[in-house]
Formats: structure tokens, C-alpha cells, sequence
């Protein structure tokens, strides 16, 4: 599996998305458009990024009936994205539903990944808020192999959870990990975090950096000390 660094591209506006992108002169990063843009610029700000010839992660977290999750997937293969994710809560139906949906009449189709628990959801708040009394570390495995059951390629997941995931899921089965620091960087809300070269060695096969990059004073040297970290 080849290691890359996802840059979350979280601008709120067309404009600060395409004047960060356009100090990339030399290399073309993996972008990962979350609701904030999408929401905010449409689709066509995907179509309009893929055309400078970066590769998208698609990070709209679909749950719903497994119709609606099919019908929607539909509409994101169409936008030929490289990423997409769904909330493996949705439960199994809906996550073959969605694959359906993806795949393409050539059979082709985007990675789709899921979320697991959200980071922001502590053991607690899952216990009182959603009635689940088991530990968020067996919840997070059991909705990981429910994700491999229904096809799906790979999960969302701190990384410090990626050793274990490939462990329940096997090495194939992705793991794509926000969380992440420079050693002597701003951790900022992040809570569970870690550095490039520990998420490689914990064994992460993307990484999703947002701030270390975007509001670093060089992002392209950011950028490019991410990947001389992680992929090496
Ligand atoms: O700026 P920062 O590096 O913290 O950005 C991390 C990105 O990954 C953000 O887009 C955030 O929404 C996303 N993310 C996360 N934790 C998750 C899932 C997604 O930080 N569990």
C-alpha cells in the first residue's frame, strides 16, 4: 500500500482554498475537501481541484437509510473523487448499499473508508449518550471488521489505534489517521495525537494533516517535511 499525506483543506471559501493550493508549484498533494468547503463551494469546487490534477478524499461522512447512502454514492463517483468515507454506525445494509452506489458501470470505484467512533466521542459520552457499554476499543474493532465485512476498504481511526486495526482487519485494510503533529509543533484541540515518523512506524497508511500545514508559515516546507517524515 503506498503511504501518502492528505492535506485537509479546511477553508471555508473557494478563494483560500485555491490561493493555498496555488503555492504548490512542484508537487500535486493529496487534498481532503471536508463539508466546511464543500458545503460551502459545491461540487464544483472538487471537479475544479481534480482538474489541476490533485487526488481527493472526499470527507462528507454519509449516514442515512441504505437507499439514500446508495443514491448519494452514486452521485460522488460521478465527481471522481480518489476518497470517500461513510459513519460505519449506519450499520452494515447501509455500508453495501453504499458500495453499490460507488462503483461504477466499469466497476471501478473511489476508496470508501469508514469512521469508526469520532475522536470527539470519549467512552463516557458513548456509554451515557448512546447506550454502549462496551469499551470504545472494542466498539471501534467491531465497527472496523463490520466495514471489512460489507467490502469497504479501510477506516478513520487515531494512530494510535492503526496497530490494532491491521491486527482485527488484516494489512490491506486501510488506515487513514488525523491527529497529527510535528514533535516540537501546536497540538491545538487535538488530543490523541502523534508525529509523521511515529504514525509510519505505528503503521498508518495515510495521514491526514490539517493545520501544521495550512497555517504553518511555509506550508510547501511543511508539506514536504510530512512526507519525508511518514513516507521517507
Ligand atoms: O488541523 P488538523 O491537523 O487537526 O486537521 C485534522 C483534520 O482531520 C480535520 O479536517 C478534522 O476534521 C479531521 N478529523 C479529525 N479527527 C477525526 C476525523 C477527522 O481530526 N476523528
Amino acid at each position: 500500500m503506498g503511504k501518502d499525506v492528505i492535506i485537509a483543506c479546511d477553508f471555508a471559501s473557494k478563494a483560500d482554498v485555491m490561493s493555498f493550493l496555488d503555492k504548490f508549484t512542484e508537487e500535486k498533494p493529496y487534498v481532503k475537501i471536508g463539508m466546511e468547503l464543500f458545503y460551502a463551494a459545491g461540487p464544483e469546487i472538487v471537479r475544479e481541484i481534480k482538474a489541476r490534477g490533485h487526488k481527493i478524499f472526499l470527507d462528507l461522512k454519509l449516514c442515512d437509510i441504505p437507499n439514500t447512502v446508495k443514491k448519494s454514492m452514486s452521485v460522488l463517483s460521478e465527481l471522481d473523487v480518489d476518497m470517500t468515507n461513510l459513519h460505519a454506525f449506519g450499520t452494515k445494509a447501509m455500508m453495501e448499499a453504499a458500495i453499490e452506489g460507488l462503483t461504477r458501470p466499469d466497476g471501478t470505484r473511489p476508496m470508501l473508508i469508514a469512521v469508526t467512533q469520532l475522536t470527539s466521542t470519549s467512552e463516557e459520552r458513548m456509554k451515557n449518550d448512546l447506550l454502549i457499554n462496551e469499551s470504545l476499543d472494542k466498539v471501534v474493532m467491531h465497527y472496523a471488521k463490520n466495514a471489512m465485512e460489507s467490502g469497504l476498504d479501510g477506516v478513520v481511526c487515531s494512530p494510535l489505534e492503526a496497530g490494532k486495526v491491521h491486527e482485527t482487519c488484516g494489512e490491506k485494510f486501510i488506515t487513514v489517521t488525523p491527529g497529527v503533529r510535528f514533535a516540537d509543533g501546536d497540538v491545538g484541540d487535538q488530543v490523541r495525537i502523534t508525529t509523521p515518523a511515529k504514525a509510519k512506524e505505528i503503521g498508518s497508511d495515510y495521514i491526514v494533516v490539517g493545520r501544521p500545514i495550512t497555517q504553518a508559515e511555509d506550508p510547501v516546507a511543511a508539506y514536504r517535511r510530512c512526507v519525508a517524515e511518514f513516507v521517507g
